[in-house]
């Protein structure tokens, strides 16, 4: 049965038989074998007798796959306190060191990386990067569950338009050359697959509403999907969401549950990925050298976590944010390049500024005019201003996007028609407000960004697996 390096390592007990399997990360002297399975940074060393047959030896290079039997032995050498003595080496898959893309020793860029598929899982920042994403989901699971919210599967086809935004993909078996027209010369939906318009999601939310009315407390976890152009750290066309829902919650119910969401998932992630999230640090601080001094970041990676973990975030309106912004330096020196006056969409660098220069924290934002945000959000007594709340990070910018919902129907669909946005097509999402309607409120944590916090990383790209972005979907 095969052990998992992790356990070896964990494991300080000596002079037992094991059998492990891995890929070989190096090979010193014909002697010395660097072999990671993926389970943790850490590779475990194997040593091999000089006796081995040369063909064998031959064919241990990087990147080989092999299984090893032997003893886990004391280790004489520097860096490791055990090593497996190998008895027996079989190779599982050869791979050529001529073609073989490169040595791992020398650090590829990450740019490199992202075009060569099967290489990039096997080094220590990906591997590092990808357990740590597999954990800050299952903490968002345990944090959800340990409260009792219901985890509620939203359909990835639909046909609303949850943010209004307009930025969906759309979904249909019509053939582009021969689609069925209208009279009026619109193409036919009728006789697509459903039998209508249809498109990925943009969000759960509208569907999770209903759940919430059931069942008080849901959330969602899946893929959405913008077809924004946006080329930036921070955007992907396909990216995962968590969308939590919760009836007869308000707005500061609402910020309680997402700063607590957050620092759950940090602390979780401090506890069981230290090893990963120490050799991220070092990566990032090595980053940072490269910028020029004022750039630099004040903290490190754990440092900065640490913090965001042991402060309140803290919480301005929208109209304080702008008259923060109106007062700046920044501003005052026209640093920058959009302006800024009441009824804005806060851009990436305003919200950069109120968290890196102004704040140094999280900061949560309110009361957004109502002009920018979407159709669902309750409006505010002053006529102008909506339930609303962004969670701004540091070298993130927005992080969480939500609000108290509207749950009084006169006003929803005033609001609706305001936008037009359809109200007849969206009856069964009124229903909700027709029906033993509650106040309520939700929010929407964009997972990769939440990784990107967490790890450092400051290519969003460099959180997912398979990045889809406009132009690149190639695996
Ligand atoms: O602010 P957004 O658009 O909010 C919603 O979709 C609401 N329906 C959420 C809700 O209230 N249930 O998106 C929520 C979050 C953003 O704050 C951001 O973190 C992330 O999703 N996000 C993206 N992440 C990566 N790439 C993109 N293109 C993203 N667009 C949004
Ligand atoms: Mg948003």
């Amino acid at each position: 049965m095969r052990t998992k390096i992790k356990d070896i390592l964990k494991n300080e007990t000596f002079d037992y038989q094991v059998n492990v399997k891995g890929w070989v990360r190096s090979f010193r002297n014909n002697q010395f074998i660097a072999l990671n399975d993926g389970s943790c940074m850490a590779n475990l060393q194997v040593v091999i007798g000089l006796d081995t047959d040369p063909a064998l030896v031959k064919k241990i290079t990087t990147g080989a796959s092999i299984s090893v039997d032997g003893s886990v032995v004391a280790s004489l050498g520097q860096g490791q306190k055990m090593e497996i003595k190998a008895h027996n080496i079989t190779v599982l898959g050869e791979c050529d060191p001529e073609q073989f893309p490169l040595q791992l020793k020398n650090r590829p860029s990450l740019e490199y990386l992202r075009e060569i598929a099967h290489l990039r899982f096997r080094t220590n920042t990906f591997g590092a990067v990808f357990r740590v994403r597999h954990a800050v989901a299952y903490a968002i699971h345990k944090f959800f569950n340990d409260k009792g919210f219901v985890y509620l599967h939203t359909p990835i086809v639909t046909a609303s338009d949850a943010e209004g935004a307009g930025e969906m993909f759309k979904v249909t078996t019509l053939p582009f050359d021969n689609a069925p027209h209208n009279e009026d010369g619109t193409i036919n939906f009728k006789e697509d697959f459903f039998g209508r318009a249809t498109n990925l999601t943009v969000s759960g939310q509208l569907e999770a509403e209903l759940g919430a009315m059931a069942f008080s407390e849901v959330y969602t976890f899946g893929p959405t999907f913008r077809a924004e152009n946006s080329n930036t750290p921070r955007h992907l066309a396909e990216f995962w969401m968590i969308e939590p829902e919760v009836a007869f919650n308000d707005i500061y119910d609402n910020m309680d549950l997402a700063e607590g969401l957050l620092k759950y998932v940090i602390d979780y992630s401090l506890e069981h990925n230290r090893e990963d999230l120490d050799f991220l640090a070092t990566r990032l601080a090595d980053e940072e050298k490269q910028k020029p001094l004022n750039e630099r970041s004040e903290l490190g990676l754990i440092e900065k976590l640490q913090f965001v973990l042991n402060n309140q975030f803290e919480r301005i309106t929208y109209t304080e944010a702008i008259k923060i912004l109106l007062d700046s330096p920044a501003y005052k020196k026209k640093k920058f390049q959009y302006d800024v006056s009441w009824g804005i969409d806060l851009q990436s660098e305003h919200e950069r500024y109120l968290v890196e220069k102004h704040f140094k924290k999280p900061v949560i934002v309110t009361g957004y005019p109502k002009d920018i945000k979407a159709f669902y959000m309750r409006q505010n007594d002053d006529g102008k201003t909506v339930a609303a709340m962004d969670i701004l990070a540091p070298g993130i910018g927005e992080i969480v996007g939500g609000s108290q919902r509207e749950e009084r129907l006169d006003k929803l669909m005033q609001r609706m028609n305001e936008m037009h946005i359809p109200t007849d097509e969206m009856y069964w999402y009124l229903d909700t407000r027709r029906f033993g309607t509650v106040p309520h409120a939700g929010f929407g944590l964009g997972f990769e960004r939440m990784v990107q916090f967490i790890t450092g990383m400051t290519n969003i790209r460099d959180v997912i697996p398979f990045p889809r972005t406009p132009k690149n979907a190639e695996f």
